[in-house]
């Protein structure tokens, strides 16, 4: 996997997952992340390194936040961005991933950015694409969301200027969340204090702790002196099976209200990827409150989508 994403000078060619990648390469797209943020504030909000380039968006699941975000970041590099409609495209008649892939090909495009809900679909592209073409997972499964991850590990820089020190709790749907399997590899990467994980046991992988985390099935345990809290949703979607009673009695074990923030750090930052569910992992009060930067993220996310498009384009040697 390191070697698809990688090219001979150990520079990112595809950005597919965080395994794999060390702490050089992350805080180099955080650091590249850092110098765009500032561009909205500017008169000028465009720089040219992308001009010439051609992006599309390849979304076989729905998205706000990662499709929008990529879609601006790639307008503020100034490339052309084709954002596909999948359902009214020729998948939708039976058309394979592979074909549509070849046919985009043929039009002389520079990057894919996908989004698919099977695991591994962005790797499979990456494997089977022509060689000047990077691609970008946008969320595969239950697998990873990397830019995500990397955005979010941007906005705890942010507000808490360093890693070393930091007691991260992530609650809610492990088991089915790509967010947060990308969010605990990028937390360990970047060197962390303590990774805590809350669930109740139906939403934990099996040998959770394998991954560098301390799980806890108590939330007010989890809470306790932390720095970070990082909220996740309940992702029916990907649910198999009756995991839990209903949402009223999850949000009264395992929601985030008032109450039990006060287990953390005063200074606590609250953290959602979105969709947010208010009143089901997440008092509506707290979302909306001071402590929250959910839209901070979303603002970080334009961002670090810049970098990563830059970064993968600048590895090929044909962009400065
Ligand atoms: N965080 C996230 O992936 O949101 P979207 O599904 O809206 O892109």
């Amino acid at each position: 996997m390191k070697d698809l994403q990688l090219n001979k000078e150990g520079r990112l060619k595809h950005f597919l997952t965080i395994d794999g990648l060390n702490k050089d390469i992350l805080t180099e797209i955080l650091d590249v992340a850092e110098s765009f943020s500032t561009m909205p504030a500017q008169k000028v909000n465009k720089v040219p390194l992308l001009r010439g380039k051609t992006i599309v968006n390849l979304f076989f699941e729905n998205s706000t936040r990662t499709r929008t975000t990529f879609e601006l970041a790639a307008t503020r590099l100034s490339a052309d961005v084709l954002s596909i409609n999948i359902a009214a495209s020729a998948t939708s008649k039976g058309e394979s991933l592979l074909d549509t892939i070849r046919n985009l090909e043929a039009m002389h495009v520079d990057m894919f950015v996908v989004r698919h809900a099977i695991s591994g679909a962005g790797h499979f592209i990456a494997q089977n694409t022509a060689p000047h073409i990077s691609v970008i997972n946008a969320g595969d499964g239950q697998h990873a969301h990397p830019t995500q991850a990397m955005l979010d590990m941007f906005t705890i820089r942010q507000y808490k200027k360093k890693f070393d020190h930091l007691n991260v709790v992530i609650i809610g749907d492990i088991l089915h969340s790509r967010v947060a399997r990308s969010q605990i590899q990028a937390l360990n990467v970047l060197g962390v204090k303590e990774i805590r994980v809350v669930a109740p046991k139906t939403l934990l992988p099996q040998n959770v702790e394998s991954l560098g985390v301390k799980p806890f099935n108590n939330i007010e345990q989890g809470l306790e002196g932390s720095d970070v809290i990082m909220m996740l949703r309940l992702q029916k979607e990907r649910m198999t099976s009756a995991l839990l009673p209903n949402e009223r009695e999850y949000f009264k074990c395992f929601g985030l209200t008032e109450e039990r923030l006060k287990s953390a750090s005063h200074d606590a930052i609250i953290m959602h990827p979105g969709p947010i569910n208010r009143g089901v992992e997440i008092e509506s009060s707290i979302a909306d409150g001071s402590q929250s930067v959910i839209l901070q993220q979303v603002t970080n996310g334009v961002a670090i989508r810049m970098a990563i498009m830059s970064l993968t384009m600048q590895s090929k040697g044909d962009v400065s």
